[in-house]
């Protein structure tokens, strides 16, 4: 079992819903954590929040987890602040929905560019540094729609399906370096964009494809990542955590 105490993690998109969730509860375990987040102001806000309780172990880095050079970047100044990188978490995300006909080939790119290349991207340059500290963990979200269909989700499915094969053949390459590789799939998450307010009607359906009878928490999702930071015999895997979405 991995301690996290004094690991250094960087969480992408961390700043609001899972990753937000997660990088709390990295920080909750001992860790260092960075939040890379393309979103400037929330990530600052955020980690002056987090700093109050966490002092220096929380440090923001603004990145476009579809841009390569950004990524590099990004775990350049962890490395730079932190001296060591040990566990990312591939986490950064956005999803269009409209009818697949209607999609200009730029949404399409961008999708697949932040959720998808993000992935390659991040473990790119995470890997060589934990390498060089003998061993490391990859983490990335995938999403239910990553194994199940959903009409108007062309690209996010697309991509999603990615992250779980990326996370099999990476988990596959570099086991014999003590580098595990999984992912997490969460059902439909209560968050900025998914919740009762903004949603109405369409979020009781929501709600009854989720047997447990409810959506998930960013909080819940947060879990499956400490489990797979901690536990030294998973990778290659991707955990759904979908209130028995997929089960059906
Ligand atoms: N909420 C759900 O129902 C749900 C379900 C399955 C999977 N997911 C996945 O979970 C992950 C997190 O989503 P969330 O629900 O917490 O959403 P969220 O919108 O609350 O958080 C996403 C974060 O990613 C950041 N981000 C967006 N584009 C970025 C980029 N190019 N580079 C860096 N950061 C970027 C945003 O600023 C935001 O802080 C995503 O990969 C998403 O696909 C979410």
């Amino acid at each position: 079992m991995q301690n996290l105490t004094d690991k250094v993690a960087i969480v992408t998109g961390g700043a609001s819903g899972i990753g937000l969730a997660t990088a709390k509860a990295f920080l909750e375990k001992g860790a260092k954590v960075v939040i890379a987040d393309f979103n400037d102001e929330g990530g600052q806000t955020v980690e002056k929040e987090l700093k109050g309780t966490y002092s220096d172990a929380v440090y923001f880095v603004k990145v476009d987890a579809g841009n390569e050079e950004s990524v590099k970047n990004m775990v350049a100044k962890t490395v730079e602040r932190f001296k060591k990188l040990d566990i990312i978490v591939n986490n950064a995300g956005i999803g269009i929905q409209k009818p697949s006909h209607e999609v200009t080939e730029e949404e399409y790119k961008r999708v697949i560019a932040v959720n998808q290349d993000g992935v390659f991207y991040g473990a790119k340059y995470a890997i060589p540094e934990m390498m060089k500290n003998g061993g490391g963990v990859v983490l990335n979200t995938s999403s239910i729609l990553g194994s199940v269909g959903e009409p108007t989700s062309l690209a996010y499915a697309a991509s999603k399906g990615a992250v779980n094969q990326i996370t099999k053949s990476l988990a596959l390459e570099y086991a014999g370096k003590n580098i595990r590789v999984n992912a997490v799939a969460p059902g439909f998450i209560e968050s900025g964009l998914v919740n009762k307010e903004s949603l109405g009607d369409f979020y009781d359906g929501l709600v009854d494809k989720h047997p447990i009878g409810r959506l998930g928490e960013p909080e819940e999702i947060a879990h499956a990542f400490v489990f797979l930071a901690e536990n030294d015999f998973v990778t290659g895997t991707t955990v759904l955590v979908d209130g028995g979405y997929t089960a059906k």
